[in-house]
């Protein structure tokens, strides 16, 4: 007992999401396309998982760039300026880099030079994980601005000849700005939960995974490449759903009949409704849009978020429920009390706007030159190292 009543917010700060933004590519992939190089059908893509599209990022659409463009706009909603921001989390399986983070990048081309920045792992799960890191740093005061992202590229890490898998997954981001504030509300609980003993139903494997240390090694083709139990996955997802969103609910104090939405990890059609009927939910209580995107792991659930936002779905003062599972395997859910009211809040501080578009030239003109500068001096280096020797 006493070790819930810990997680719960303990002081009168409260995490609030005071702004949100997504991009998604703008290559569509349809069921249709896909049956056009692989054995499928639109019919069975659908029927099995209620996909029917998704996005498909192109050389230039990188982790670091969509989630750039994100966050971009989901701070275009608020009167934060990068250089306000003391955190950022990039909640990602297919980073740029196994390091530098993909965070590091973000915060650099935004001008957040005044944010600590990290990557978090946690697969389909990791934006809801990130959200809970943000929101504690915030309600114990060590922090009042963060932007949390989950940014994904799964199209590079697919094997295309494989049906079970590549049909599923797509590309985007979704980013949110959480920022202390003193009404009630906010990001009121969370459950973070963990099951290593099935890291191998889904993963991406790398250079220090055991398969590939392992004396017969794995294929080429295999590396950074996704493998998945489908069936396994699912019902492990189906169990977890509703245990997790019950303990949030517990934890923050509401009952199931106080929710007006959960805004699930977008799977398949199939887990979600499974979900809703564990909980005597109406399908309409789940926020659902894999339609078109299919599943962007830890993009979706930021991704849905804005649409349920955009349609209306959520006021000021409803609770929320977002609830992620994946690889690891992982799962988590955060109960919202949603603070802002929609679009009235919306309203932007020009001067603010202007100020934050002054910070996003000059860094574009800071990189720019750091780049004009590097090239200068490799071709100096160059020049000197020929003269060298030539003579
Ligand atoms: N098109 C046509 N047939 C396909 C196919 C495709 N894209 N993919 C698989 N099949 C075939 C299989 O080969 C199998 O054929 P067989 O019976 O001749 O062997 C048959 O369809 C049934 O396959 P099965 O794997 O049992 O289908 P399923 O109903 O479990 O659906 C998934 C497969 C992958 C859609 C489903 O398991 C799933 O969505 N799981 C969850 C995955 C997930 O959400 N992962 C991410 C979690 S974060």
């Amino acid at each position: 007992m006493a070790r819930n009543r810990k997680r719960q917010s303990q002081s009168n700060i409260y995490a609030h999401i005071i702004g949100w933004g997504m991009r998604v590519p703008r290559t569509v992939l349809t069921n249709e396309d896909l049956a056009a190089i692989i054995e499928t059908t639109d019919e069975w893509i659908e029927s099995r998982t209620g996909i029917k599209e998704r996005r498909i990022a192109n050389d230039r659409e990188t982790t670091a760039q969509l989630g750039l463009r994100a966050a971009k706009d989901a701070l275009a909603m608020t009167d934060v300026l990068p250089s306000d921001i003391d955190l950022i989390i990039v909640a990602t399986s297919t980073p740029e880099n196994i390091f530098p983070s993909t965070a590091s990048m973000i915060q650099h081309w935004l001008g957040a030079y005044n944010a600590g920045a990290f990557d978090l792992s946690a697969a389909c799960s990791g934006f809801v994980y990130a959200l809970d890191m943000a929101a504690q740093a915030i309600r114990s005061g060590s922090i009042e601005t963060a932007l949390v992202i989950g940014a994904e590229t799964m199209s590079r890490v697919l094997n295309w000849q494989d049906r079970g898998t590549c049909i599923l997954f797509g590309d985007g981001a979704g980013a949110v700005v959480l920022q202390a504030r003193d009404n009630p509300g906010g990001l009121l609980s969370s459950v973070l939960r963990s099951d290593g003993s099935g890291h191998d139903l889904l993963g991406i494997p790398t250079f220090n995974s055991p398969e590939v240390r392992s004396p017969s090694g794995i294929s080429e083709p295999r590396l950074h490449k996704m493998y998945m139990s489908g069936g396994a996955v699912m019902k492990f997802a189906t169990r977890v759903i509703g245990a997790s969103i019950k303990e949030a609910c517990r934890l923050a104090g509401i009952t199931l009949d106080d929710v007006k939405l959960v805004i699930p990890h977008q799977a398949n059609e199939r887990i979600i409704q499974a979900a809703a009927r564990s909980l005597g939910f109406e399908n309409d209580r789940f926020m659902s849009n894999l339609k078109y995107y299919g599943n962007t792991s830890a993009a979706s659930i930021p991704i849905a978020l804005c649409e349920a936002l955009e349609q209306g779905k959520v006021s000021a003062g409803d609770y929320i429920v977002l609830v992620g599972f994946g690889g690891g395997l992982t799962w988590a859910s955060t109960v919202i009390k949603w603070g802002v009211p929609y679009p009235a809040d919306r309203s932007i501080n020009t001067l603010q706007e202007r100020r934050r578009q002054a910070e996003y030239f000059l860094v574009k003109l800071r990189v720019r030159m750091s780049r004009w500068l590097r090239r200068l001096s490799d071709l100096i280096r160059f020049r000197r190292n020929r003269d060298d020797f030539d003579w």
